[in-house]
């Protein structure tokens, strides 16, 4: 009995050894979003405890574009992938940079490492960047008549810039959200070239004396790009990205008179149609 205890239990000592001194965990750190045109530093960060480095592979969803061998030569590797261009002097077994990053670039990125024999294990870690092209232009208003009467029908069509993805639109009327659907007209997404999108949503209501606060009634069009809903897949988590970006488009209509309440039939003239815009990150 004695003898075949002992080295049942030596076994069990050293296997437990080995797992606690091997491979421990790999993370990567990978910028959340992008502007065309910019590098990527993708950072794989890994615990190899007592093992020896195989491999680093790099995959943008699920296929593989980059590899960091120690034993191989030359120790790097990179394979053609759309939108993924590795620098290769800056790219080593710990990170990947990439080169003028574009909408395709966008997607899931994971780090896979592997340690030598005797353990062969091993682990990986992903995330996803994104690549936001933000409007250059505010939204423009356009469909704006020289003068109003109380009872006419205002009839505009806000227009948004290009942006990837596309910028969300919403209408104010003196600073309160429109989302009655009936005074909203929606068209659909017009596609430009490099992915590009821009939407129109049109705004029409019948001009009343109860729209005009102090003379006045201030019509704005709010363009965001907040994106990216996305679901990561495994965990179903939906996570949104730091980035908000709005621009506005600002129609100020004034009364002639200033006792718009009471007589309904004044003449109304748009004194001034602003454009401003407005920037948050
Ligand atoms: C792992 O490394 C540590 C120190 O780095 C050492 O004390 C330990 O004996 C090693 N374990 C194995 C199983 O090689
Ligand atoms: C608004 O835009 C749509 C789509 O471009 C167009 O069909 C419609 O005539 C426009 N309306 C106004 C008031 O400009």
């Amino acid at each position: 009995m004695r003898i075949f205890l002992v080295p049942l239990f030596y076994y069990a000592l050293v296997t437990d050894l080995i797992q606690a001194s091997g491979l421990k965990w790999v993370r990567v750190n990978v910028p959340q979003y992008r502007s065309p045109g910019e590098s990527a530093q993708l950072l794989c960060d890994y615990d190899l405890g007592n093992d020896t480095l195989y491999s680093i592979k790099w995959y943008k969803d699920h296929e593989e574009f980059y590899r960091f061998v120690p034993m191989a030569r030359p120790q790097a590797t990179s394979y053609k992938m759309e939108g993924v261009l590795v620098d290769m002097a800056l790219s080593d077994r710990k990170k990947v940079v990439l080169r003028t990053v574009n909408l395709k670039t966008s997607g899931v990125f994971r780090c896979e490492v592997s340690a030598e024999a005797p353990s062969f294990s091993s682990a990986q870690s992903e995330a996803r960047m994104e690549v936001v092209y933000l409007p250059k232009e505010d939204p423009i208003i356009t469909g704006v008549e020289l003068q109003y009467q109380i009872g006419d029908e205002i009839n505009l069509n806000c227009t948004s810039g290009k942006s990837h993805p596309a910028p969300v639109l919403h209408w104010y009327i003196n600073e309160q959200q429109v989302v009655s659907p009936e005074v909203l007209i929606y068209y659909p997404q017009v596609q430009h070239r490099h992915g590009l999108m821009s939407v129109t949503l049109g705004l029409r209501f019948s001009l009343s004396s109860r729209h005009f606060l102090g003379g006045s009634m201030k019509v704005k069009c709010v363009a965001s790009v907040s994106p990216v809903l996305w679901k990561d897949g495994r965990d179903s988590v939906v996570q949104s990205l730091p980035v908000k970006d709005m621009r506005e488009a600002l129609l100020l209509v004034r009364s002639m008179g200033y006792k718009v309440e009471t007589s309904p039939a004044v003449l109304l003239i748009i004194t001034s149609a602003l454009l401003l815009c407005a920037r948050s990150n």
